[in-house]
């Protein structure tokens, strides 16, 4: 009689685990209405402290320890609009991870500036410093180191590294809303944090996003290129700046206050059931936790990641696995694991009407991330953020089912 659920053994899981996504309730319905009674339903057209957009950009930027918050009116935009704040130039470089969201290096094209994609490092999956060092040339001006997955990256490396070269980081904290760093926010280290709000992240108004900065002179070039090119403290119709309009809605700033209430609760609920699944993977042949570096204080991860090592696990493949544990009940991914530079854009170059200088963009179908491409095809394994939303008992349940695969993994071969 086979056990296993890929050959018609019981399931393991069969009920939901975690909590459903997004969580809202009683404050985002009060808020909603209070938006849609007031007329007001923009920021604009009323003052600026009542605004449910300001205060949300307020609690945000303190929330993740910064002094100063730019609603946005996305992820993407708003690393467009860090770039354009930080002074981004037709054909400057700017080094990036390849596993991350394909946004973190198009933000760069659309501002005419060249990303240049290297490796991860294979113990943590985050951007690896070496290969930060290695990249710079001349025309490198800045890091966008991303919080892959909302763990903490070696920002200490990545300050080292751009101290010494004179380049600016622009945190790319797209995954990690309430992650820390040493203690500190991800997204206040740097010169600029940028994190979206879209649906599937750990605080979302449907769409949007957020910079953060603790640098006022960054902060004023922020809301005058989400705005159109106004300067605060202006007359309305006077633009100084050619830029675009990026603005939030209050809606948005309605749902997002909601949000922010849970956030610090579900942080730490997600970060105690990680500590205590990854206690469990230990105990078990062929599967790993990423080990928590020391400067991780805590992990609040849109998806969280562990490791399939085959050799260990009866030389079955993590394809095999992953159809194993989907049968079992456990539905996981690849989480941003396909190597940015790998997408069609970049290796037909098809760039819109971007411009560059005097700088074309490097070969892209010829630049390997030997590390990235290997964890994807072989090890990785991500999980939804909304699994670690319950109780201990849907670890062991998880844990349950890749036991139960690992002990009877004669059935796969
Ligand atoms: C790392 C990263 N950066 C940027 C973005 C872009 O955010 P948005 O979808 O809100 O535009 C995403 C979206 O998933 C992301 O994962």
């Amino acid at each position: 009689m086979p056990r296993l659920a890929i050959n018609g053994g019981t399931k393991t899981i069969d009920r939901q685990l975690g909590k459903d996504w997004p969580v809202f309730g009683d404050i985002e319905r009060e808020h909603l209405m209070e938006v849609l009674e007031s007329g007001r339903w923009w920021r604009g057209g009323g003052d600026a402290e009542t605004s449910k957009v300001t205060r949300f950009e307020q609690a945000f930027a303190q929330f993740q320890d910064a002094k100063f918050g730019v609603a946005i009116t996305n992820g993407t935009q708003a690393i467009e609009c860090a770039l354009k704040a930080i002074g981004i130039k037709p054909g400057d470089e700017v080094i990036v991870p390849a596993a991350t969201f394909v946004a973190t290096a198009t933000a760069c094209i659309l501002v005419n500036a060249i990303p240049i994609v290297v490796d991860i490092d294979p113990a943590n999956y985050q951007i690896n410093p070496e290969a930060v060092e290695d990249a710079i040339t001349q025309r490198t001006v800045g890091i966008i180191p991303v919080h892959y997955g909302g763990y903490p990256c070696d920002m200490g490396a990545v300050l080292e590294i751009a101290e010494r070269n004179g380049l600016w980081v622009i945190e790319d904290a797209a995954h990690s809303h309430g992650s820390l760093w040493n203690g500190q926010g991800c997204g206040s280290i740097g010169d600029i944090g940028s994190f979206s709000l879209q649906m599937g992240k750990t605080l979302t108004s449907g769409e949007g996003g957020i910079c953060i900065t603790n640098d006022e002179d960054l902060a004023k070039m922020l809301f005058s290129y989400h705005h159109i090119g106004r300067f605060e403290g202006r007359p309305f119709y006077e633009h100084h700046i050619v830029a675009s309009n990026l603005r939030m809605t209050e809606w948005q700033g309605a749902v997002l206050l909601g949000g922010l209430t849970r956030l610090e609760e579900q942080a730490e609920t997600r970060d105690r059931n990680a500590r205590y699944f990854e206690d469990g993977l230990r105990e078990i042949d062929g599967v790993s936790p990423i080990e928590r570096d020391d400067w991780v204080t805590r992990w609040n991860f849109y998806f969280y990641h562990f490791k399939f090592h085959s050799e260990q696990f009866g030389g079955i493949s993590r394809e095999r696995f992953v159809e194993a544990l989907g049968a079992e009940g456990l539905s996981v991914g690849s989480g941003h694991l396909h190597p940015i530079q790998k997408n069609p854009l970049f290796t037909e170059r098809n760039w819109g009407p971007a411009c560059f200088g005097d700088n074309e963009p490097p070969d892209y179908a010829a630049i390997d991330t030997p590390e990235c491409q290997r964890i994807l095809d072989e090890e990785g394994i991500a999980l939804n953020h909304r699994l670690f939303l319950g109780g201990t008992e849907d670890m062991d349940l998880m844990l349950e089912a890749i036991r139960k695969i690992r002990d009877n993994v004669d059935e796969l071969r």
